[in-house]
């Protein structure tokens, strides 16, 4: 019954957390839709640019993950790039930079 007890415990949904955190599908199916809709509605639906730059991988050359987490953690005062800490977690802000990186989401 204890380890029953303990086993619940370790396999909770939001236990993981950090870098080891993973956001489930149908959470990455909605960010990579917002990554595209909301994004996209300023840097091109297909991230190529317009009011705001290009993000795909190649543009994003000497921006680290974490610079880019904090670019759209923050944004970018006097730009209209607004901050996104308001609306979207830390894993979640994480998870769009690694795909903003790889190019995951933008077809090529
Ligand atoms: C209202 C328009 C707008 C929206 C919406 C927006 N951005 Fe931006 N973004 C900008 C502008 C403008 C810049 C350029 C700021 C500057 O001049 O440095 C920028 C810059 C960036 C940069 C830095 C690019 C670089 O090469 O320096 C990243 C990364 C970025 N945005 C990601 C995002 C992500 C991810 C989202 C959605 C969660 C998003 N942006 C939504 C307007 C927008």
């Amino acid at each position: 019954m204890c380890a029953a007890l303990l086993f619940g415990l370790v396999m909770a949904p939001g236990a993981v957390m950090g870098d080891e955190f993973e956001t489930q599908t149908a959470d990455q199916a909605r960010l990579a839709n917002l990554v595209l809709q909301d994004c996209g509605s300023c840097h091109g639906l297909t991230l190529r640019g317009g009011l705001g730059p290009p993000l795909r991988p190649e543009d994003l050359g000497g921006l680290q993950v974490e610079a880019i987490a904090a670019i759209i953690r923050e944004g970018v005062p006097d730009t209209a790039m607004p901050p996104w800490k308001p609306l979207l977690s830390p894993e979640e802000i994480h998870w769009i930079s690694r795909q903003l990186k790889s190019g995951a989401l933008v077809s090529p």
